[in-house]
């Protein structure tokens, strides 16, 4: 069966504009169903949590509904292993802040050159709290992290390994497996920053087993907030900062006061509207499934697993259009033999011309990307890119379209060319 990127696109409003969405690692553009949920939380559950009152049930009802589905999203085994936020920063820099509270002065913090700012800084500050940082470090050829000291940096001191799962830059998929399985060897807690993975393959917590996770409903066509897993028996040895009256278990004590609740019956939406996706277009794209998973999380990985074959699809055309334009370097694999191991986003420099000149240009001819660093900031700073205003950065989601690709190199390349 054809991709069916008709359908999909007759459902995301914005796309009638006309213009080319190709700032998706900055944020997707949502289909209606996650609009008429926003909407239809205000009109008959707009309350506050716990009430004896039926708005507030409703509203409650919805927010319960929207967890599981984000358990399933990330096969997470209870609802009660995640947290809803503000964004992944947000709920980055307050769990660090917790966990802080368990570590010692000497103990060891694990962090990669390669990762977006929010799953860097918010480590950095356990320095206060005497933690030492240790860095693994890029390989500039191919924007990779390396890997090969992975087993001496991660150390019996070693207390927390924070690593990427993508990289928002370069679109780098990290073996994370591989991390998780060294700091777990020495007893290491570790976080994944799942934020730009999470719309491109399906997440398994349980098959990663890490301890945490983070990711950004935005980025995969819910509206604007954020997600932290975290496993129960690791969530229970915790104090998370919280106000008093609040309920000390997970995962409310790790929600500071009252959520986004619109967003979160939009978060459901969302999930709803990828697993409808799997259900209805995506069985023959992850034959087997059938036999180990049931439902919705089912769907959900028919659902990523008929994305990813459409975007790399996609990816193929963009690379190849855009390394036929004389002087683009690009910044990260480029080997079509790896490409298992990219998301579908792309970053590059023109000769002569400013990340910001280029995404203007893009922008005034009704196509959308994104310059800059976009808080990828200790990369592009060893990549000797932040200086010159960082890099241009294209990335491709579910809604896009040859048309679209081909619209974009030709359009870019007249850009190259002085026009
Ligand atoms: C890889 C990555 N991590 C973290 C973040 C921060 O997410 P949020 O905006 O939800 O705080 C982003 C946002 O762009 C990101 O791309």
């Amino acid at each position: 069966m054809e991709y069916p990127v008709e359908h999909i696109r007759g459902q995301f409003p914005a796309l009638v504009s006309g213009a080319v969405f190709l700032d998706g690692p900055g944020g997707t553009q949502v289909p209606q169903a996650v609009i008429d949920a926003v909407v239809g939380y205000y009109r008959q559950a707009n309350a506050n949590e716990h009430g004896l009152f039926p708005t507030s049930q409703l509203s409650d009802g919805i927010i319960a509904q929207a967890r599981q589905a984000m358990a399933d999203f990330i096969n997470a085994r209870s609802a009660a292993e995640i947290v809803f936020g503000a964004n992944m920063t947000t709920l980055t820099l307050h769990l660090a802040r917790s966990l802080g509270r368990i570590l010692r002065p000497g103990d060891e913090i694990v962090v990669t050159r390669l990762d977006h700012d929010a799953n860097i800084a918010p480590w950095l500050f356990l320095q206060e709290n005497g933690a030492v940082i240790r860095w693994l470090e890029i390989d500039p050829e191919n924007c990779t992290l390396k890997l090969e000291r992975l087993e001496e940096i991660i150390n019996e001191k070693t207390r927390i390994v924070a690593v990427g799962h993508a990289s928002n830059a370069f679109g780098t998929i990290n073996d994370v497996g591989r991390v998780v399985a060294a700091a777990k060897k020495v007893g290491a807690l570790t976080f994944v920053d799942a934020v730009h993975y999470a719309p491109h393959r399906a997440i398994d917590v349980q098959l990663l087993d890490c301890d945490f996770l983070a990711c950004s409903p935005y980025k995969f066509y819910g509206p604007h907030s954020g997600v932290l897993y975290g496993k129960q028996e690791t969530m229970a040895r915790l104090q998370p900062y919280k106000v008093r009256p609040a309920n000390d278990h997970a995962p409310d004590c790790f929600e500071t006061g009252t959520k986004n609740h619109e967003g979160i019956a939009g978060v459901g939406a969302a999930i709803e509207f990828l697993a409808a996706l799997g259900r209805d277009f995506g069985a023959e794209h992850a034959p087997g499934l059938e036999a180990y998973a049931s439902g919705r999380r089912r769907w959900l990985k028919q659902a990523l697993a008929l994305v990813m074959a459409h975007e790399t699809r996609l990816f193929s055309r963009l690379l190849a259009g855009l390394l036929t334009i004389p002087g683009l370097r690009v910044y990260g694999i480029t080997d079509a033999n790896h490409f298992s191991e990219r998301t579908p986003t792309v970053c590059f420099t023109l000769p002569g011309l400013t990340p910001a000149a280029v995404a203007k240009k893009l922008g005034e001819k009704g196509l959308y990307v994104w310059d800059g660093n976009y808080y990828a900031w200790e990369p592009m700073k060893f990549l000797g890119l932040e200086e010159k205003g960082g890099a241009v950065r294209a990335g491709l989601c579910l809604y896009n379209t040859n048309d679209e690709v081909d619209r974009f190199i030709k359009t870019l390349r007249e850009i190259a060319a002085g026009n």
